[in-house]
């Protein structure tokens, strides 16, 4: 009886060599009509960040992170020579933080960056010891669409995100007025997204960097695009030579038709039960956010079904995002031959006893779960690396987020399901994990934007 439900989920949850071609084609197409026209689903957001560094770049700078687990606030020391020393604190946001006021969320933000520089560079009478006209860079990591590289009006809240009167409104502006009321003197310079910034930070000390993707509670990536490839800042009359980051969103990705991605009923109802629904198809069906979801609701309908779990109070299994990804890491990173760390889990968490079939149903779900993010993941890699022309002679794909770094064989499975697609080459695309990306990438484009200022550019 479980082994028939077993080959159903293997049916539902797997993808085959074929199927991801067909998605990565489809996603060459939405790539390019998002940076031919504004108001697709899938945004291509030009960041104003021109180009790579030069790997000059030195001093100090400042950086707050918000948009992952933790808001961040960093101090920065680049070197000039691909080096670079950071200290940072971390503070973790409420949910009350996350839906609440909008200003009060960028309240705190300066309150977390106020105490961060009293207590590394204050002195007893409250003065800060700090380089003068130290420049802050800010890494908002959701979609906003900017004019300039120190604007950003937030297109929507992603990642379960709800505060008000944030959406539609310049959230540099609503930051330094946070600033100004915490009385913090310091200079915000450049707004940007954790892809850009984990690109433009690896490039630093790895050139053969191409793209910049994060697998964390949500998904994304950028690249660097020529500016004659962007039809829709024609207007702007850059030089068509010119070099510009594109922060993709692409977590967005077939969410105006649901046509390319093969959506389960779980997916359907991680979506419909969302506080956004109908938004981020792609990044709802591989983020950290929702994979345990997706692990519980299968859970639910088996024990609907009298299949797991019989005769047992199962009420805590039945709460919404109960199951954590992390809870699949660990059912993944199991190797014991009666899963014991499994059984552990579950009584100690869910008080409840599992026999070792319905461990070995928890494990192999786990897998196929898992499994599918890691491959619909590099449909969204291959995707930019056709459209790029970076097939041929390889690349390397700088990434970061707790998914990545922390789910058991989620590069492997990325790197296996690349030359499931393009066979041999696919081996030359290599992802690695890129060390600080927001903290010092926010740094680095605060340097490359005070040089272009002072060439007047
Ligand atoms: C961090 C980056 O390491 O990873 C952040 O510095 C990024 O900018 C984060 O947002 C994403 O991971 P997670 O798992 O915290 O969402
Ligand atoms: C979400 C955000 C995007 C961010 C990604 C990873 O998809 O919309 O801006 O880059 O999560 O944190």
């Amino acid at each position: 009886d479980m082994a028939q439900h077993v080959r159903r989920l293997e049916q539902v949850f797997t993808l085959t060599p074929q199927r991801m071609r067909m998605i990565v084609d489809a996603f060459i197409d939405t790539l390019e009509i998002g940076l031919a026209e504004a108001g697709h689903a899938v945004p291509m957001i030009p960041t104003f960040v021109f180009g790579f560094p030069k790997g000059d770049e030195k001093g100090p700078f400042l950086a707050v992170d918000l948009g992952g687990t933790n808001l961040r606030v960093c101090h920065v020391e680049l070197e000039g020579d691909g080096k670079f020393e950071i200290t940072q604190s971390k503070y973790r946001l409420t949910e009350e933080q996350k839906q609440g006021e909008g200003q009060e969320l960028f309240d705190f933000c300066a309150e977390c960056l106020a105490s961060f520089l009293h207590d590394q560079y204050g002195d007893e009478d409250g003065n800060l010891n700090l380089e003068d006209d130290i420049a802050l860079g800010f890494t908002f990591s959701y979609p906003c669409i900017q004019e300039r590289i120190d604007q950003g009006v937030l297109l929507r809240w992603t990642k379960g995100f709800g505060a008000k009167n944030v959406e539609d409104h310049d959230v540099v502006e609503m930051f330094k007025k946070s600033l100004e009321k915490n009385k913090v003197p310091i200079k915000l310079t450049a707004l940007i997204n954790d892809t850009t910034g984990t690109l433009v930070s690896s490039h630093y000390v790895d050139p053969k960097t191409r793209i910049g993707v994060i697998f964390g509670t949500g998904c994304n990536a950028a690249y660097m695009e020529k500016v004659g490839n962007i039809p829709k800042i024609k207007d702007l009359g850059l030089p068509e030579d010119a070099e510009m980051a594109i922060n993709c969103e692409w977590g967005a990705f077939d969410s105006e038709k649901h046509e390319h991605l093969p959506r389960t009923k779980y997916d359907i109802t991680i979506d419909e039960t969302s506080n956004k629904p109908g938004q981020q198809a792609f990044e709802k069906m591989i983020a950290g956010l929702y994979l345990g979801e997706i692990f519980r609701l299968v859970t639910c309908e088996l024990i609907d079904d009298g299949v797991l779990f019989l005769g047992q109070n199962t009420y805590k299994v039945e709460k919404p995002y109960a199951f954590d990804t992390a809870f699949l890491s660990l059912i993944e990173s199991d190797t014991t031959d009666e899963l014991l760390l499994v059984t552990g889990l579950f009584t100690h968490f869910f008080q409840l006893d599992t026999t070792i079939p319905e461990r070995q149903f928890f494990k192999r779900l786990a897998q196929l779960i898992g499994t599918r993010a890691a491959r619909l993941s590099a449909c969204g890699i291959a995707a930019i690396c056709s459209k790029m022309g970076y097939v041929d002679d390889g690349c390397h794909v700088a990434t970061d987020g707790s998914l990545y770094n922390k789910y058991p064989k989620f590069p492997e499975r990325i790197h296996e399901a690349l030359v499931d697609i393009f066979g041999e080459k696919g081996r030359g695309i290599l992802t690695h994990h890129a060390e600080d990306g927001s903290g010092v990438g926010s740094a680095i484009i605060a340097s490359m934007t005070h040089k272009r200022k002072q060439e007047g550019l």
